[in-house]
Parts: structure tokens; C-alpha cells; sequence
């Protein structure tokens, strides 16, 4: 329904705002881009049109998609000056951090004030970052592999230069898997935009101060970093592997999980707004089961995955908190399929979630809203004098 915004009660709302790009329903399991379900965009959808839909509002035209792929196979082109402040980073830097700083450094060589109101300049700067990000991202696991970058092939479909531009050997050597362009497909659609979550709230305000695109885009990185939010799925895997290590004991995590004392979560488990399975982890954990079995692939991290989904949905701690797997949960079993190491998960997951923070930073300037600058409790002293240190 439009207008209307129905919270749970006791509902955290930190802070709303009206948008007309993506719809959840946390108690019905619901994710719309646009109107349209998240279920229909991931099986008949690529990345690029949802990049489309999410940005411009409407699913593109046969011709403004074939445009829309051109154009930003143009701009896959990267500065040769960014390579220095790739090689100037140290192997052990977080590729967070890197990808970070290299979106921003992206301003120096781009327009980053773009001029919202000119369709054009938009569409440039859109096409400009989706052309350029990937291969920062494939320069960032080159850079932490100890390979020489690569800028793949613009001969072949976006999501397959992805994954080329990443994995081909430096000897050129690299055999194409549609299994796992597909599966990327599929996985960058569903983390493409959530609403008003962390990272997307920090772009927003960002964006606000009328700080650049590409800045604005660079902060929110750095907000989906953390364990709590897109640094989940990383977190995730490093559980999974610490259960696997200590035999498989699942109930001694579930316990850790409810100990009030213990700061320990289920990573992978819970969310904000979904109070009930949220829905792009019921079509990843299909595509991981898909994934595995076509690639012949026995993962023990997954069977664990699955039993450690089973205790959780029938512990009455986690039920009576409404708490399920979340989109965090299965993702990396299938990043790990594809060879990326876990602590590039949240790259990537930026990578999916670039056109919806496009999308909501173009929509916060259209709609000229003001400078954020949200307001607080004061909880602290009342008035008092200042005393001289010798008398303190
Ligand atoms: C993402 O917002 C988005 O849309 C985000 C995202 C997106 O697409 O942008 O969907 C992506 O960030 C998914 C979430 C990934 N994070 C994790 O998987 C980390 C583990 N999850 C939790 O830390 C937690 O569930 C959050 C951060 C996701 C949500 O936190 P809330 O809404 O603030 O929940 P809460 O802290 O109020 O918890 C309510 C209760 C508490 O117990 P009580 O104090 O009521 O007794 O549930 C418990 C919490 O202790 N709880 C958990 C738990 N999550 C909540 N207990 C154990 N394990 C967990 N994972």
C-alpha cells in the first residue's frame, strides 16, 4: 500500500524516509524492486536491467538495454593512475578498506558533483561507476592474490568479465563456468537494494551534504563493512568453519548464541525489518544446493550450514524472537564455490548493492531533500561552574 508505513510494536525506527524504489514486508517475507518481486527479477532478470530498473524506475527497452550495456562497457576503462594507489596499498590491507578508497579516488579522475537534474550527466556518471567498479573489485583480489591486474574482456557479458577479469591466470588461461555467471547473476540481483539499511542510509546522508556520488557511495562501503551488517556474510563463513573445526558441534553455538553473557550472535541469523524468512535466502540457499550439486561440489560447510538452519528454526529462544536466516546466511557457501576468498564477501557485496545506493542517492537529491542532521536525547549533566584544576 502506498503512504502507509506499519511498524512492528517496539519497532527501532531509526530514522524514515519516503522512498519509491524498493518495498519490504518484514512480517510477509516480501521484497519488490520497483513493484516487481524479488522472485521474478532473480529467474528472468539480469543485473544490469535490475541495475536499470532500480536507478531509472522502469524495466529498460529492448534498445535502452543493448544501450544501457554498451555504454558502460565504454567506461570499463580505468585511470593507469589508480593502479599506483592500488600498488601503494600493503597485501595485508582489508579489501574493504581498499575498494573504500579506490570509489573515492574514483572522484579525482570523474565529475563527482553530477548535476542530478540533467538526465544526461546522470546517466553518465551511472554508466561511468558501473563500469569502472568491477574492475576495482578485481583489481582489489588481484592486488591481495599477488596477481597483475587484468581488465578482462569487453567482448563477453558483464557478469562473466567479473569473474574473468578476477580468475584469469597471468598466463591468460581461463575456462568460463555459466553455472557460476549465472549463480553471480542471481546473487548480485538480490543484494542490489534493501530500503533504508545501514549502508544505504549512509549514502543517503551523505549524499546529503551534497558530497559527490562517488564519495557518498565510498562511505557506504565502509558502513556495510561491518559483522552486523554486509561484513555478515564473511562473519558466516568464519563460524561455519570454527563449528566444522570443533567437530561439527552445532548445539555448543546455539548455546553460545542465547548466552547473555556471551557476545557471540548466529551470524547469518535475525534481522531489523524481516520477522520472518527473508526472502533471498530461501532462492540463495536453492541456488547454493543447484550450484554445488552441478559443479559435483561435497561442501561439509554446507550439510552444517543446514543442520545449524534446522536447530535454530526449532529453538524456542530463536522462535520466540522471531529470529532466520537472512540473505548473509547462504551467500558465501556459493562465493566459496566460485573461489573468492572470504574476506572478499563483502566486496562483492557492496558490488551488488552499487545500483541501490545509486538509485536512492539520485532519489534523495531529486526530491532536493535537506541536509540530514538527525536530533537526539540530550541524557547528560545539567548546567554546572567550571572548577580550577588545583581545586579539583
Ligand atoms: C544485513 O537492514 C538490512 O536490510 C540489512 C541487510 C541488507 O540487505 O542491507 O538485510 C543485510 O545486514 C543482514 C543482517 C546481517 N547480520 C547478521 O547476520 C549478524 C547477526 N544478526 C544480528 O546481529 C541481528 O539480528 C541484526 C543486527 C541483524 C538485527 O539486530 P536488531 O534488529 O537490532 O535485533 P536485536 O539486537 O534487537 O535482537 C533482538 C533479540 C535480542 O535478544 P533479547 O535482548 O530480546 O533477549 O534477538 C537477539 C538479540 O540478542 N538476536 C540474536 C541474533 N540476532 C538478534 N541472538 C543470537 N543470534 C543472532 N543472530
Amino acid at each position: 500500500t502506498r503512504g502507509v508505513i506499519t511498524l512492528d510494536p517496539g519497532y527501532k525506527n531509526t530514522g524514515s524516509c519516503e522512498s519509491a524504489i524498493t518495498f519490504l514486508d518484514g512480517e510477509k517475507g516480501i521484497l519488490r524492486y520497483r513493484g516487481y518481486s524479488i522472485e521474478e527479477l532473480a529467474e528472468k532478470a539480469d543485473f544490469l536491467e535490475v541495475a536499470y530498473l532500480l536507478i531509472f524506475g522502469e524495466l529498460p527497452t529492448k534498445e535502452q538495454n543493448d544501450k544501457f550495456h554498451d555504454d558502460i562497457r565504454a567506461e570499463s576503462i580505468v585511470d593507469e593512475d589508480i593502479k599506483k594507489i592500488v600498488d601503494a596499498f600493503p597485501k595485508a590491507a582489508h579489501p574493504m578498506g581498499v575498494i573504500a578508497s579506490l570509489t573515492s579516488a574514483l572522484t579525482s579522475f570523474n565529475p563527482s558533483s553530477v548535476n542530478v537534474n540533467s538526465e544526461e550527466a546522470m546517466y553518465k556518471s551511472v554508466v561511468r561507476i558501473l563500469g569502472k567498479f568491477p574492475v576495482l573489485v578485481a583489481w582489489t583480489f588481484r592486488k591481495k592474490e599477488g596477481l597483475p591486474l587484468d581488465y578482462g574482456d569487453n567482448e563477453i557479458g558483464y557478469v562473466e568479465n567479473i569473474l574473468k577479469m578476477m580468475f584469469r591466470k597471468p598466463n591468460g588461461e581461463y575456462k568460463q563456468n555459466k553455472i557460476l555467471v549465472d549463480a553471480l547473476d542471481k546473487l548480485l540481483i538480490l543484494h542490489a537494494d534493501h530500503e533504508q539499511n545501514c549502508s544505504t542510509s549512509t549514502v543517503r546522508i551523505v549524499g546529503s551534504s551534497h558530497a559527490g556520488l562517488f564519495a557518498s557511495l565510498s562511505a557506504g562501503i565502509s558502513a556495510l563493512w561491518g559483522p552486523l551488517h554486509g561484513g555478515a556474510n564473511q562473519a558466516v563463513l568464519e563460524m561455519l568453519e570454527a563449528i566444522k573445526a570443533d567437530d561439527g558441534d552445532t548445539k555448543k553455538y546455539m548455546a553460545k548464541a542465547k548466552d547473555k553473557s556471551d557476545p557471540f550472535r548466529l551470524m547469518g541469523f535475525g534481522h531489523r525489518v524481516y520477522k520472518n524468512f527473508d526472502p533471498r535466502a530461501k532462492i540463495i540457499k536453492k541456488a547454493a544446493d543447484e550450484v554445488l550439486a552441478d559443479l559435483g561440489v561435497e561442501d561439509p560447510i554446507l550439510d552444517i550450514a543446514k543442520g545449524l538452519e534446522k536447530e535454530a528454526l526449532e529453538d524456542q529462544y530463536f522462535v520466540d524472537r522471531r529470529l532466520y536466516p537472512n540473505v548473509d546466511f547462504y551467500s558465501g557457501i556459493i562465493y566459496r564455490a566460485m573461489g573468492i576468498p572470504t574476506d572478499m564477501f563483502t566486496v562483492m557485496f557492496a558490488l551488488g548493492r552499487l545500483p541501490g545506493w545509486i538509485a536512492q542517492w539520485r532519489e534523495m537529491r531529486l526530491r532536493k531533500e535537506p541536509i540530514g542532521r538527525p536530533r537526539q536525547v540530550y541524557i547528560g549533566e545539567t548546567e554546572r561552574k567550571f572548577i580550577p584544576v588545583e581545586e579539583r
